[in-house]
């Protein structure tokens, strides 16, 4: 049995991943935080049919480290960009395994997770989009990128995300980097016109971040190669299951870890 304490239990993913928790087999929820429902129980959080079981009864804590009780196995956060690194800190110093879900860490951040990761014995995902849809474009690009040799990406979400580029385009372009710079006949600075027409830099892909009503999150990563064109495309829809299933694959997947790992096809194979 997995103990987990999730951070962020009321909000749009912790609300359908607590229930999912307290009906999975071998997962036991031992812990839940949001300042909101400080003092109440997660019975709340859950479905008439769900009441009466050992979940039902957790108190709902304000911070991760009143709700980190002894012998939780792994914290997931769904919290908040400002929240995220301290809470991550806190349960490695408790040895608890980490699955972030939380966006807004940068580079620096995951290295000193990582460091303190393997000083703790204790693992760490992370995982920018952790929709099985999400998880599969990131591995088809990578796989496309070495064959085709111009790429761009569209970055979609709703006119209401008050961030850009998204996480999920951010580790698209990492990704894509790691396989090879795309080809560009012109390099944008020589671009007659507006240079900014032509998108953000980011790792050499150029990202062209749309925010409309009507669209939740997505990306579509675009090849072009001589007489022939590639897109590949992923939509998230208005509901969190998608994330909750990758989710708890990445909890199954982190208590075999040490260190960070931000591999999401590993997770894959946790999925059921
Ligand atoms: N990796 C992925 O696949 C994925 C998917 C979806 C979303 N996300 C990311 O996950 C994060 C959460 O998304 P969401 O849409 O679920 O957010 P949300 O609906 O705003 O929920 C946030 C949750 O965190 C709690 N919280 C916020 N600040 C807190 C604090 N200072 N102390 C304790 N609890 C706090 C909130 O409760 P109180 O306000 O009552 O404290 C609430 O339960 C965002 O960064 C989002 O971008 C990632």
């Amino acid at each position: 049995m997995i103990r987990v304490c999730v951070a962020g239990a009321t909000g749009w993913v912790g609300r359908a991943l607590v229930p999912a928790i307290a009906d999975a087999a071998d997962l036991e929820l031992t812990g839940a935080v949001a300042r909101s429902f400080a003092g109440r129980r997660v019975s709340e959080l859950l479905p008439n049919a769900a009441r009466a079981s050992t979940a039902a009864k957790v108190v709902i804590r304000a911070s991760v480290e009143d709700a980190l009780v002894a012998g939780t196995d792994v914290l997931v956060d769904y919290t908040s960009p400002e929240l995220i690194k301290s809470n991550v800190l806190a349960a490695i110093r408790r040895r608890a395994h980490v699955v972030i879900g939380t966006s807004g860490l940068t580079t620096t951040d995951f290295d000193e997770i990582d460091s303190a990761a393997r000083a703790s014995g204790v693992g760490v995902v992370a995982g920018a989009n952790f929709a099985v849809s999400a998880i599969l474009l990131e591995s088809f690009a990578t796989i496309a990128a070495r064959y085709l040799p111009s790429w761009e990406i569209l970055d979609f979400a709703s006119a209401r995300k008050p961030d850009a580029p998204s996480g999920t385009a951010r580790r698209l372009a990492s990704r894509l980097a790691s396989v090879r710079a795309p080809a560009t006949a012109i390099p944008v600075a020589q671009t007659h016109g507006e240079p900014a027409a032509r998108g953000l830099d980011l790792e050499d892909t150029q990202v062209h971040s749309i925010r409309l009503p009507g669209y939740v999150i997505g990306a579509e990563v675009m090849f072009g190669s001589a007489d022939e064109r590639l897109s590949i495309r992923y939509e998230g829809g208005s509901g969190a299951s998608p994330y909750v299933k990758g989710t708890l694959a990445a909890v199954r997947r982190v208590t075999t870890l040490t260190g960070l790992s931000q591999d999401l096809e590993q997770v894959l194979r946790f999925a059921e």
